[in-house]
């Protein structure tokens, strides 16, 4: 089993005593009378936490070696006369024009060979030797002028690490990667069997053949691809640890790097959460969706579990409209407060933005920010004192805990071998999967954690693994124990496929889960584009489409049949008694509504009931020794009642048994444990 995340400073950012609120704040982009208002007006706003310097490389150091530190000197001791406090950021995501010029050879090269340029921004190659030396150069200088300075309540290593760099092809790399492999698998003979170079001719004689896998004539080595995916990931980590520890070396205040979970798919963030203070997180909704407040919720949850559990910080969101997307919807009333407040109810301790004034120049000029170009006449800026007034009377619930009901497994490793080339439907999409059973389980009601397959679930009633197409034999055997221990596994289609070497697992499709599942699976049957399929469930049909198996009974109880399809008259969704748990398994996609009754069904093996509210209605509770904060989250276009007992937060009021929470307003009920 997996280890638990490690500790985290339990203070952190160092000097607040409320939830923090502010931004990214790059006063360097303006003349420097506007410092002295943005100051007045973080105060109106309630600002007190801002992040600073994350893309100052170049004016803090303008030549090589050369360091000019005036401006932030007199920038953060202006913030601290003012009383709000510092994140400060190491500005390494995006090195100065000479960093380039001097080292060419540091710069990205993508798979089909392009090398990339200067004029945007985006770190060097991770593996390059210049790059690594300069970032911990700037770094040291930072952590050695400021380390003490007691403005700064945390540090802010870096920016995204994986976005929008993150494999890189270049020599460099290529050689690290070598050494990587060497280092884990020791000999050339254990490389070669753990890629299974004997198909097509791969097989090598001299370390010096290995590469990176740059495209090829045809599909190139999918173990090879998966080890490439691992050891980018593990060359970002060493980035932020190189620089992590140069700080430490120089300072006691606690150390983050903003996280991009659910949207960077280059990072592990189960092991990165391990080597920060504290986790915290950029969220963006996707406008395109109809309802981003589920995606957000997603991507909260995950944070949340990435951070095991303790409470996190939002590192980013924004007031309203994004420049980045197709279409750039802008918020509408209400609709930040109820983004920031889903995120505080799933366990955020910090509410902060990109950013804090808009810029006037560059490629982010249409971005919103807290404080807009038409000014404080505007109606985001009144809704950013408002959610600054609020989140200064939810100060109890800072360190509370987010109470979750179920989990739903998360993998990166399966994720990045899932979607390598040449698999049995390019309609097979592991983050559809996992978004459909999420969103099934947020209407229902329930709040969901995301866990690893080798985590320790045994909290959990229920545990579903949407898309578990990597699964170890160690995994495998966890969740065969989870369910005999009593738990309820739901297992869906292209589960338990391959091990770690993207390898077939011995035995057939899901044989390490036969135990757990009372079935494995004989064949794929993947469906053509538009097909549909029909499963009979309780009377009715449930409709699916994208996939079928030909699914070999070992114990299972049938629960639904094909009516129709490649597999007409057979299997469709198993159920079998294993130990004192159940696990199930479903082989087609079913939509959102299509899972109601199938997960339905699942929760009562579980003993879950789910609450029963309004659709559109979120309600989150937080913990602490001595209360539960619950938070009532009405996205809908009329009033709704829910229960609750103790005293409204944002109002004042008492209540006894009932909350109203008027259409699209958010309240937050304290009740004395
Ligand atoms: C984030 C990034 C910020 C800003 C923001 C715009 O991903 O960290 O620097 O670019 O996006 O939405």
């Amino acid at each position: 089993m997996r280890a638990a995340p490690g500790p985290h400073t339990p203070s952190w950012p160092l000097g607040l005593d409320g939830i923090a609120y502010g931004g990214d704040y790059n006063p360097e982009q303006w003349p420097r009378e506007v410092w002295d208002t943005d100051i007045a007006l973080m105060h109106e706003a309630g600002v007190n936490l801002v992040s600073i310097g994350i893309f100052s490389w170049a004016l803090l150091e303008p030549r090589e070696g050369e360091f000019d530190f005036a401006w932030l000197d007199e920038l953060i001791e202006l913030l601290h006369a003012a009383g709000i406090r510092v994140d400060l950021g190491t500005p390494t995501a995006s090195p100065p024009a000479w960093f380039f010029a001097t080292y060419p050879q540091a710069r990205v090269v993508t798979r089909d060979g392009t090398v990339l340029g200067f004029g945007s921004r985006g770190m060097a190659g991770p593996s390059s030797p210049e790059y690594r030396a300069a970032s911990v150069r700037i770094t040291t200088e930072l952590a050695r002028r400021y380390g003490q300075h007691p403005a700064i309540a945390l540090w802010h290593v870096h920016n995204e690490y994986g976005a929008p760099v993150s494999d890189d092809y270049s020599p460099s790399s290529a050689a690290a990667f070598r050494a990587w492999l060497q280092d884990r698998y020791g000999t050339l003979d254990a490389l070669n069997q753990a890629w299974g170079t004997a198909f097509w001719g791969q097989r090598y004689g001299e370390w010096a053949h290995v590469g990176a896998p740059s495209v090829a004539a045809s599909a190139v080595n999918p173990a090879q691809r998966l080890d490439f995916a691992r050891f980018t990931d593990h060359a970002l980590r060493e980035c932020y640890i190189a620089e992590r520890d140069a700080i430490r070396a120089h300072s006691s205040v606690p150390i983050t790097t903003n996280f991009m979970a659910a949207s960077c798919p280059a990072t592990d963030l189960w092991a990165w959460g391990r080597e920060v203070d504290v986790v915290s997180n950029d969220h963006y909704l996707t406008a395109a969706d109809e309802h981003p407040e589920v995606g957000l919720a997603l991507a909260a949850d995950l944070t949340r579990s990435v951070a095991g559990g303790k409470p996190w910080m939002l590192m980013e969101h924004s007031t309203s409209a994004v420049n980045w997307q197709p279409r750039n919807v802008a918020k509408r009333g209400g609709e930040m407060r109820r983004n920031s407040l889903s995120h505080l109810g799933r366990g955020a301790d910090a509410i902060l933005f990109f950013q804090w004034r808009a810029s006037r120049s560059g490629a982010e000029k249409f971005h919103s920010a807290m404080l807009p170009h038409t000014g404080t006449s505007s109606r985001v800026w009144r809704e950013v004192v408002e959610l600054g007034a609020e989140l200064g009377r939810l100060a109890p619930v800072l360190g509370s805990r987010t109470r979750a009901d179920a989990a739903i497994l998360w993998d990166w490793e399966s994720f990045w071998a899932q979607d390598l080339e040449w698999r049995p439907s390019d309609d097979l999409d592991h983050r559809e999967r996992v978004a459909a059973f999420h969103e099934r389980m947020w209407r229902d009601g329930l709040t969901v954690d995301m866990a690893h397959p080798e985590d320790d679930l045994s909290r959990y009633p229920l545990v579903v693994a949407p898309a578990s197409y990597l699964l170890t034999a160690a995994g495998a055997e966890n969740l065969t124990r989870y369910v005999a221990g009593g738990g309820t596994l739901v297992v869906s289609y292209f589960s338990a496929v391959v091990d770690e070497f993207d390898a077939v697992h011995v035995g057939g499709y899901g044989a390490p889960l036969r135990d757990a599942l009372g079935m494995s699976v004989e064949e794929f049957l993947p469906l053509r584009a538009g097909e549909r399929v029909h499963v009979g469930w309780s009377g009715s049909e449930l409709t699916g489409d994208v996939w079928a198996d030909d699914i070999a009974l070992a114990g299972a109880d049938v629960v639904a049949s094909y009516v129709d399809g490649p597999a007409a008259g057979r299997a469709a969704i198993t159920r079998h008694t294993h130990g004192s748990g159940h696990g199930w398994y479903v082989s087609t996609r079913l939509d959102v509504a299509a899972l109601a009754p199938v997960l339905a069904a699942a929760y009562r093996d579980a003993g879950i009931t789910p609450p029963g509210l309004p659709e559109g209605v979120e309600v989150l509770h937080r913990e602490s020794d001595h209360a539960t904060f619950t938070v009532a989250i009405n996205h809908r276009d009329e009033p709704v009642e829910i229960p609750a007992t103790g005293t409204e937060l944002l109002s004042g009021d008492t209540l006894t048994g009932a909350l109203k929470v008027p259409a699209g307003a958010v309240r937050v009920v304290r009740t004395p444990r």
